[in-house]
């Protein structure tokens, strides 16, 4: 049955850049919440993933995205720590991720986390953009919010403008000294090939439109087969985290990146024994536009599909390991589907 084989599954988008460098407040702007004040110490420490739907990044592009043009439902960000700290988590990230953003204070430039969070890219080989973070910080900056960048660049007077572009420069020669050849977004034609930069403000919400439609025209455009996937076939993720739940006991928030779970599923997990056999018992998944670290409540559902961050209530999950996988085991045989976990441990 053609209709219900193929359907365009969500990509998966990592935000990675030094600390302090405006990731989360990027998302932060994108949601219009407040996961910042909610975070301990302003560092996040764990991933989290933000789903927006194809109809919120219209709204917010604007006449930059066409949601008639686009066949993908929408976005799903995972957000990573710059905390040196963190290598492992922005590693997880960056190798779950079909295309990334690196943010990086225009102000600041390239930065330790920064050098690495281009070769975890490189290594897993991740289509990335540049988010100049923080034109708003440049002297004499004319702020214009929620604008497409292009009409707040022109704006500026000559010196701010002249300022803006030295510090670009200075990021796209560091990305070239990396092995990338970059460019001003709007100069580039190709973003599989050239690495697009854009003039972005956490602040004031200025790029944020360009943002967005360079990474809906990255997906659809040039990783339209990849995204077109059978959705309906068995699930796999990756567990991000396991955490008590109230009511629930050991849980996992886990990013689906393929297929469909469902509540009953017999699923199988990687923990620190080696693999684990249960029963999926419940499905909690954030609410659209929800941040799956801070939401309290979760919405509980029968079925899940790729790609989406989602908790995964069941039973024997203590031992269960961050960083493992997670596989429904389907019509396979559930011995096939435990040795491949167990391979991948
Ligand atoms: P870690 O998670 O610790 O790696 O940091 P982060 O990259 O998520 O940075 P975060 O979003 O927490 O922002 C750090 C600080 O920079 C906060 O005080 C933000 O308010 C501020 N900030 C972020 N983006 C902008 C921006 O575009 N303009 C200005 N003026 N400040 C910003
Ligand atoms: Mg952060």
């Amino acid at each position: 049955d053609p209709a219900q084989t193929d359907a365009f599954r969500t990509p998966i988008v990592a935000v990675l850049g030094h600390v302090d460098h405006g990731k989360t407040s990027l998302l932060d702007k994108i949601r219009g919440s407040a996961v910042i004040e909610g975070e301990s110490g302003a560092i996040t420490q764990h991933i989290g993933a933000t789903a927006v739907p194809l109809d919120v990044v219209s709204k917010i592009a604007g006449d930059l995205v066409d949601p008639e043009e686009f066949d993908l439902p929408g976005l799903l960000f995972i957000d990573t720590p710059g905390h040196h700290a963190f290598t492992t988590l922005r590693a997880r990230g960056g190798a779950l991720a079909d295309i990334a953003i690196l943010v990086v204070d225009v102000t600041d430039g390239f930065q330790p986390q920064t050098h690495e969070a281009v070769s975890i890219l490189q290594d897993s080989e991740t289509p990335f953009v540049v988010a100049a973070n923080k034109v708003d910080t440049i002297p004499g900056w004319n702020p214009s919010p929620d604008a497409p960048i292009r009409a707040s660049y022109e704006a500026q007077s000559d010196r701010v403008r002249g300022d803006l572009d030295e510090r670009l420069y200075e990021i796209i020669g560091d990305l070239s000294d990396a092995g990338f050849s970059a460019d001003f977004y709007w100069r580039v034609k190709n973003f599989r090939q050239n690495v697009g930069v854009i003039p972005v403000s956490a602040e004031t919400g200025e790029g944020i439109p360009d943002l967005l439609a360079v990474l809906m025209g990255l997906s659809q455009r040039y990783m339209g087969e990849e995204m077109e996937v059978d959705i309906s076939g068995p699930g796999a993720g990756t567990v991000l985290e396991v955490t008590e739940e109230r009511g629930f006991g050991s849980t996992l928030d886990v990013i689906l990146y393929d297929g469909t779970i469902e509540e009953g599923d017999e699923i199988v997990v990687g923990g620190t024994q080696g693999p684990i056999v249960t029963t999926v018992r419940a499905l909690l998944q954030p609410r659209d536009l929800a941040e799956i670290r801070t939401e309290k409540r979760f919405e509980q559902v029968e079925s899940v599909s790729a790609a989406m961050g989602l908790k995964i209530a069941a039973p024997d999950l203590k031992e269960a390991l961050s960083g493992a996988p997670v596989r429904v085991v389907g019509d396979r045989e559930t011995e096939a589907v435990v040795e491949a976990v167990q391979e991948e441990l």
